[in-house]
């Protein structure tokens, strides 16, 4: 297809002597080929049109331009490029102004930094998210941004990919003007009267800084360098702005930007992004939210306070439910210390944290749930006490409230049932600590109504939560494939590995923190105390069992997996730990030997990949997707590597088939079906 004006996706209004372009490329204004070869046909255009006094750029709908289409970044891009826009803009005659009314991010903001002059809607975001997604700005991000911000303020957004507020982006200098109304009528006056003139930022000198403030911004931002290495090319590149002439930085930038856009990591990423949309999405839902004004949460544990701090944060006003006064006592210290420390981190302000502990009642009357559109339960894992309270419940939230658990092993269609109303049941599995993990797993039995799923993944959204659908059983989905992964890695210490190397082969696989240390971190009387209550600990008492046994809970009783000398938290190996599963494998006629780190790193992720293929077939998942979103959310999977699946997917399928086989002989487990996962393995 040629390229030339598209009438649709870039729409030109002549208002007196200005002209105003519209990016109309729905759903979020990405840059696509017909946008880029839209804007610049029209912009060749004007560059000619003597009677046009300035143009200005803005974007149809809640978006400016939210990037670059993502979709097309695997292959290679077609002409025109968003460099080419960008010079265009530079070479106008007339000044171009960005009116930025919603998103600008990434290509989208890059748009506007080739533009004159910036204002932006009060309601806008700015931001360049490309290292999230594995590569860096191409399109002269990192070159312009230090020209208005200085190389410290560009360092720290193009190595963190945070989003800002219009009013941020104005203090750093990334926005000439902020827009309390209509920001393109703002715009069209302002070139009506003619105050907007030609101020390229290339042309701008680099702002002053210290050598200081630049290594203190490095610093910062290479602490991330493990889960993204390509942190450091991004800090180089930024740095040009001081070295080098602009054409010849832009033409660095580029050429890093080309190469990592097609790296391995940034394919990963790029699947994480559609497979998050895709899995907080249910086709044929139909359904319209419940209306949510306000929850009750019953329980203010570690994670029933960690919820509460996540509803008052967003807005909600909660009402929560504890047994006596001195528990009710203790969660509104955990709350309040929560908000003190997210106020100290600077990542909450002091008024709104003041708001947030405003929207709290706690009260020890479960009756109060009546007030509640949501009532979320967080009380202990006991299904005697879940049973009765389900039951409570179902009598006295009010018709249409919604009742949600947020356990992921115990029976979801009993306590449904019991609370005499299961079309109003549903789980909501939030981790811990709820006030920082993402992930939220929706669960759902076969009676929960269609309004119900919707209101979950709606407040998860909502709360900023990466939502995943599940259909009830034991353990969901995360904590069923992380059941089998515990499996995997026991028997990988009983067949001659360490726990700290177990742990040192998965973290340098990626994984955020080796199981073993996880297990301390959580607590392995849990899953005892679960392995009592069937019985299991008694008949086959497992390594952990064992551990309980000798009281070694983990890191709360300073000894688990590891020792935890004098009240630390950093982990030491422990002969004792040794010694017991010498014997242990002793007893069960285990001959130990060593065991490479990439035996070890194949055999744990056989298991999770297995456990991923029965999920998936017996539709507890919807779809493989779902795995990665919950294995890279919720169990520190590195990001890079896109999830247990679009990591298989990129093996020889032989191999893996090969490991499963072998894991399930291992572990005695049932051999799911790998075809459910890759269509490689049909
Ligand atoms: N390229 C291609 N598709 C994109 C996209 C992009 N840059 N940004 C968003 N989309 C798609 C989403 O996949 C989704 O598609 P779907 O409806 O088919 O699932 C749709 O746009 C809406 O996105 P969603 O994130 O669900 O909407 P939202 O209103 O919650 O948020 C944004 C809007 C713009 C804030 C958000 O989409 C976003 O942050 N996008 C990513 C921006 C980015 O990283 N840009 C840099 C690219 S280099």
């Amino acid at each position: 297809m040629p390229a030339g004006p598209t009438k649709e996706v870039v729409r030109l209004e002549r208002w007196g002597r200005a002209a105003l372009l519209v990016i109309d490329n729905p759903p979020v204004n990405a840059t696509s080929r017909e946008v880029r070869a839209g804007l610049l046909a029209h912009l060749e255009l004007l560059a000619e049109d003597r009677e046009c006094a300035a143009i200005i750029v803005t974007g149809a709908g809640k978006s400016f331009v939210a990037g670059a289409d993502i979709r097309e970044f695997g292959r290679p891009l077609a002409e025109p490029q968003s460099p080419a826009v960008i010079r265009a803009m530079e070479a106008a005659p007339q000044p171009v102004i960005a009116a930025i009314n919603g998103a600008a991010l990434g290509g989208g903001l890059e748009l506007a930094l080739g533009c004159d002059y910036r204002m932006a809607a009060a309601c806008a975001v700015l931001g360049l998210p490309e290292i999230t997604l594995g590569f860096i700005p191409g399109n002269g991000g990192t070159q312009r941004v230090a020209r208005l911000a200085g190389l410290p303020a560009a360092i720290d957004l193009v190595t963190s990919g945070r989003r800002l507020g219009a009013e941020e982006a104005r203090q750093l200098g990334i926005v000439d003007k902020v827009v309390a109304g209509d920001v393109v009528a703002d715009a069209l006056s302002l070139a009506a009267r003619g105050e907007v003139r030609k101020r390229r930022v290339r042309d701008l000198e680099l702002p002053p800084a210290s050598a200081e403030a630049v290594a203190a911004a490095e610093t910062a931002a290479r602490r991330k360098l493990t889960a993204m290495p390509w942190i450091d090319e991004a800090i180089e590149v930024v740095r040009l702005a001081s070295t080098l002439p602009i054409d010849e930085a832009l033409a660095r930038e580029r050429a890093v930007f080309e190469r990592l856009r097609l790296s391995a990591s940034a394919l990963a990423l790029r699947h994480l992004f559609f497979a998050e949309r895709a899995a907080a999405k249910v086709e044929g839902l139909g359904a319209v939210p419940r209306p949510l004004r306000r929850v009750a949460v019953v329980g203010g544990g570690l994670m029933g306070s960690g919820i509460t701090y996540a509803l008052l944060t967003k807005g909600l006003p909660v009402t929560l439910v504890e047994r006596d006064d001195a528990a009710l006592g203790s969660a509104h210290q955990r709350i309040e210390s929560l908000l003190r420390r997210a106020v100290a981190s600077g990542r909450l302000d002091p008024a709104a944290s003041t708001e947030a502990l405003s929207r709290l009642s706690g009260t020890t009357a479960l009756e109060a749930v009546a007030e509640a559109d949501l009532v979320l339960e967080a009380v202990v894992e006991d299904l005697a006490l879940k049973l009765e309270l389900f039951a409570a419940l179902g009598r006295l939230a009010r018709d249409g409230a919604i009742l949600a658990s947020n356990t992921s092993y115990l029976d979801l269609e009993a306590l449904a049932r019991a609370s005499g109303r299961p079309a109003d049941c549903c789980g909501l599995h939030f981790f811990s600590p709820a006030h920082i993990q993402k992930l939220v797993e929706v669960a759902h039995t076969p009676s929960t109504a269609n309004d119900v799923v919707a209101s979950g993944l709606q407040l998860a959204r909502r709360l900023g939560k990466t939502a995943v659908v599940a259909r009830s059983a034991p353990g969901l989905i995360g904590n069923a494939i992380f059941a089998d992964y515990r499996a995997a890695v026991e028997a990988l210490v009983l067949d001659g590995a360490l726990p700290a190397e177990v742990d040192a082969a998965l973290e340098a696989f990626g994984f955020a923190m080796g199981p073993f240390r996880v297990f301390d971190l959580a607590g392995l009387d849990i899953a005892w105390r679960a392995r009592q209550a069937t019985g299991a600990a008694e008949k086959a008492p497992s390594l952990g069992d064992r551990l309980c046994e000798a009281g070694r809970f983990g890191l709360k009783t300073g000894a688990g997996w590891y020792r935890y000398p004098d009240g630390g938290r950093q982990p030491e190996p422990d002969p004792e730990v040794h010694a017991l599963i010498e014997r242990h494998a002793e007893e069960k006629g285990i001959e130990r030997r060593s065991i490479p780190a990439e035996a070890i790193t194949r055999r744990a992720l056989a298991a999770i990949l297995n456990r991923a293929a029965l999920l998936v077939g017996a539709g507890i998942a919807r779809q493989a997707g779902d795995i990665d979103v919950v294995m890279t959310s919720g169990y520190g999977f590195p990001r890079a590597k896109g999830g247990p699946v679009h990591w298989a997917s990129r093996q020889t399928p032989a191999a893996i088939a090969a490991s499963i086989e072998a894991s399930c002989a291992r572990l005695s487990a049932p051999r799911g079906d790998l075809a459910a996962l890759l269509p490689s393995f049909t």
